[in-house]
């Protein structure tokens, strides 16, 4: 069903210069009031919430934004585990989830720093979120759905296939906006979420890459595999 996200998590400085995204969360009487008209004008289940534990000081900001989000009751709320100071560095912290699910009545989802299955399965456990939003994890492994329901976890020969449709489905997208190396720029940024599955010494050639092809050349002869780090004991096991 269509419905409106309200996000009070991007960092972007430029975003948050206007005061939106993670910058709500400085003012928060605005961003109460902002959820009740939403609220107000959207049917049930079409409102929901992604927010960060506050500005930069989430013992002191996360109880306020709580109580915002209560008021306001959203359908659903969406949780990165971190200030906004903490951009996507730092260890998030999962107990401010706990108290989440215990305060607002709408599910709430957990995220931050989730890469494999067993990790999910520990962050569902510790928290009793009603669910995960996986990030950076799932553009790394984006098979790790699949292993949330029991599944393998990924194949070198999947992960490969996987890189060379992530190159190609984020060119028809970015392509038209930059030029090739701009590009070639912009999917290592990508790309860095996935270095812990590289062969040694390979990020660095990665990095190296001036064009799309040599890129698309290094990620096809390259043995990329799901290391047991990022994709959990079901590769372990498979090895
Ligand atoms: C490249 C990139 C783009 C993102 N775009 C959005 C976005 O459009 N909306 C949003 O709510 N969060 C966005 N996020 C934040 C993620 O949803 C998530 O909150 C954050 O990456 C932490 O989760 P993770 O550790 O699983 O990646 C983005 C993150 C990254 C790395």
């Amino acid at each position: 069903m269509a419905g409106i996200n309200l996000n009070a998590g991007c960092p972007s400085p430029l975003v948050n210069r206007h005061g939106a995204g993670a910058g709500l969360l400085r003012n928060l009487p605005r961003f109460a009031d902002m959820m009740q008209q939403l609220r107000a004008n959207l049917p049930a289940g079409q409102f929901s919430v992604k927010c960060r534990l506050g500005w930069e000081d989430a013992a002191a900001d996360f109880p306020r934004i709580l109580d915002c989000l209560a008021a306001a009751e959203p359908d659903e709320v969406g949780i990165h585990a971190r200030t906004r100071k903490q951009l996507y560095g730092g260890t998030p912290d999962f107990s401010y989830i706990k108290r989440a699910v215990q305060h607002l009545a709408c599910p709430v989802l957990a995220n931050g720093d989730i890469t494999t299955p067993q990790q999910a399965m520990e962050c569902l456990e510790t928290t009793g979120a009603a669910g995960l939003m996986i990030g950076r994890g799932a553009v790394r492994n984006p098979y790790i759905f699949r292993q949330l329901k029991g599944g393998a976890a990924p194949t070198p020969e999947e992960m490969q296939q996987y890189y060379a449709i992530l190159i190609e489905e984020t060119g028809r997208i970015l392509l038209h906006k930059r030029t090739e190396k701009g590009h070639c720029n912009r999917m290592k940024k990508y790309l860095a979420f996935c270095y812990p599955d590289f062969p040694a010494g390979q990020e660095y050639a990665l990095r190296r890459c001036t064009s799309m092809a040599e890129m698309q050349r290094f990620l096809t002869q390259s043995p990329i595999t799901c290391t047991e780090n990022s994709c959990g004991e079901t590769a372990a096991a498979q090895k």
